[in-house]
This record gives structure tokens, C-alpha cells and sequence, in this order.
């Protein structure tokens, strides 16, 4: 057998090919210093998305996740659909904006019970969205959820 393939020209080429193709989602993924803008729509994170509904904001119908997601005392960040749903206490589940209110960013993860904003370190209640840690000053925004069949929706 022949090898055709041309290492440097190919290796340049797929390198290329995955910064175009995926220059978005590493961004994205980077974790601790990414400054997630609000308009940028850019953390893909794991395996436990939900459809594809690419609504701004926190808009849009649509299933965000199963219920089996959202661990009982935690809660998951759906960048793509810019809601937070946590479960303080198990099948009470509650929706929250992901835009920080300090200055936008979007939360990144739920530990311990509060909901995490990686641009300044705020950080807010898994339960009622309140402030546990500036700068930021306001709440997180609630957002309309309903659980229905396992199923976790986002209302318009
Ligand atoms: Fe969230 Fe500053 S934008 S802490």
C-alpha cells in the first residue's frame, strides 16, 4: 500500500478545517478565562444539551432537558437556550436566566447550591436566583419552565 497523504499540507489543512469548523465551540469550552459576551451564544458544554432551539435570550419553546438532567441540590446551565434549571429539592424545579446580571456573562455551572458566574465570581441561589456573592447586585431573572412527562420545557 501507498500512503498519498502529505503531512504537512494535510495537517495544515485539518488544522485549518477544525479552527473554522469549530473555532465557535472551543471558544466556548475554554472554561476559566473566557469571557462569555451574552450575544455570543458560544458555550456548546457537554453531552446533556437539548435540542437546538437557538432562542435569544431565554425565549422559545421547547425541551430544554429531562428531569433525570438536573441533579436533586444542583442544577445545569443551557448556554444554547440561555436558561439555568436547578432542582433544590427534588421534582421542585426552577428556571433561571443565565445572563449574569453584573454584566452579562453567562453563568457556567450550579455547585453547591448556588449557580456560578465565571467572569467576576458572583454568585446566586440554586433555589430563588438571589445574590450570595457580587458584584453582582440584582437576582437572576426567573424563566417560565414546565415539567411535563419527564420533560422539562421552556415557556415563551
Ligand atoms: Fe457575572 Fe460579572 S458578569 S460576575
Amino acid at each position: 500500500m501507498r500512503a498519498d497523504w502529505t503531512p504537512t499540507t494535510s495537517r495544515r489543512g485539518v488544522l485549518l478545517g477544525a479552527a473554522a469548523v469549530g473555532g465557535l465551540s472551543l471558544a466556548g469550552c475554554g472554561g476559566s478565562t473566557t469571557q462569555n459576551h451574552p450575544d455570543s451564544n458560544s458555550n456548546q458544554g457537554g453531552p446533556e444539551h437539548g435540542p437546538r432551539t437557538r432562542a435569544p435570550g431565554e425565549g422559545g419553546a421547547g425541551v430544554v432537558a429531562q428531569t433525570t438532567d438536573i441533579p436533586v441540590g444542583g442544577g445545569k446551565v443551557f448556554a444554547d437556550q440561555g436558561v439555568v434549571v436547578t432542582q433544590p429539592t427534588a421534582n421542585d424545579f426552577k428556571g433561571f436566566s443565565a445572563r449574569c446580571t453584573h454584566a452579562g456573562c453567562t453563568v457556567s455551572k450550579v455547585e453547591n447550591g448556588v449557580i456560578v458566574c465565571p467572569c467576576h465570581g458572583s454568585r446566586f441561589s440554586a433555589t430563588d436566583g438571589s445574590v450570595k456573592q457580587g458584584p453582582a447586585t440584582q437576582p437572576l431573572k426567573p424563566t417560565n419552565i414546565t415539567v411535563d412527562a419527564g420533560q422539562i420545557r421552556l415557556l415563551a
